[in-house]
């Protein structure tokens, strides 16, 4: 049984074949496209909001010819203190899969373990992986390999987002640099975890001279907003704007996985500079998970 719980430890062999078949996929969008998911019902069941995750998920599974139901984790009993291996053994005789967005990655896995259905992480405290195989499918897109690049993270370095990042990095053999504020960055035990060419600074103005691609997520994630005055005043330095990327090559890709906080992590002009970057990365959210799920149920 196959699942994608996180990028730690995921071996690089399975990111390539996702990445690969991401193309294929986008390329064959409404011609003619397979159906692996022919006659399966999968369900997304969500804790934490979303836009992105939950619509690509929907539209994608029903064009590989399956259904969905999304399932708002706080209106089911789970909500009242059902227990998650209950719930897995439930769904587990009458859905074909799960995608599951909620704060613990150990829920996520104990899901998994229970249900003996394919299961995906959408997003948890601790990673972000779809997100970060659609992140290095966009890159690929329009620079070629990631192979040898310089990847560099500016703002929140020690959530789930970057995290997925290091992991990724130390598997497909990039150059990953941190700019972060020490108390944002990750922790020294995933970075050992992780090995691979991965560095840490609080100077985000070296940390973008050379790079390949320059990404940044939310200062204040998603179960973090009793934190948000304290992250905003210490992450206030961390910004992707005009005067920092005139310190990084020319051709700098700019990324962000949304949503966008202009004037935080971000500046509105910086940000509608690479909006055609920005939004197609969007979309290979859609493309790149019909690779997850069709990978799954190969
Ligand atoms: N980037 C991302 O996961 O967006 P959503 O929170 O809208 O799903
Ligand atoms: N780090 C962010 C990602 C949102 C897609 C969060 O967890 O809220």
């Amino acid at each position: 049984m196959k699942h994608l719980l996180k990028l730690e430890g995921m071996p690089s062999a399975a990111m390539e074949e996702i990445l690969a078949s991401a193309k294929v996929i986008k390329a064959k969008r409404g011609g003619g496209e397979a159906k692996p998911l022919d006659g399966q019902t999968w369900a997304l069941i969500f804790t934490k909001s979303s836009t992105r995750t939950r619509v690509s998920f929907e539209v994608g599974i029903r064009e590989l010819g399956g259904s969905v139901m999304f399932l708002n984790a706080n209106d089911m009993q789970l909500g009242r203190g059902e227990p998650i291996k209950d719930t897995a053994r439930v769904l587990g005789r009458m859905v074909h899969g799960a995608v599951i967005r909620t704060f613990a990655q150990a829920d996520v896995e104990e899901f998994a373990e229970y249900s003996g259905i394919p299961t995906i992480n959408a997003l948890t405290d601790d990673e972000h992986p779809c997100q970060i195989l659609t992140d290095i499918f966009t890159f690929q897109e329009r620079r070629g390999p990631i192979r040898g690049k310089v990847v560099t993270y500016v703002g929140d370095g020690g959530c789930n987002v970057p995290v997925s990042w290091v992991h990724a990095a130390a598997a497909l053999d990039f150059e990953l640099r941190i700019a972060a504020p020490s108390e944002f960055q990750p922790s020294t035990e995933i970075l050992a975890k992780a090995g691979g060419n991965i560095s840490c600074t609080e100077d985000i103005r070296a940390a973008v001279k050379g790079a390949d691609m320059v990404y940044t997520d939310v200062w204040v994630s998603m179960g973090m907003e009793a934190e948000a005055e304290a992250r905003l005043a210490k992450l206030a330095g961390y910004q992707i704007n005009g005067e920092l990327m005139r310190l990084a090559k020319p051709d700098t890709l700019v990324m962000h996985c949304l949503p966008a906080y202009r004037g935080k992590e971000i500046d509105a002009e910086t940000f509608e500079a690479h909006a055609d970057t920005i939004f197609t990365q969007a979309e290979n959210r859609l493309h790149t998970q019909k690779a997850i799920l069709a990978w799954l149920a190969g």
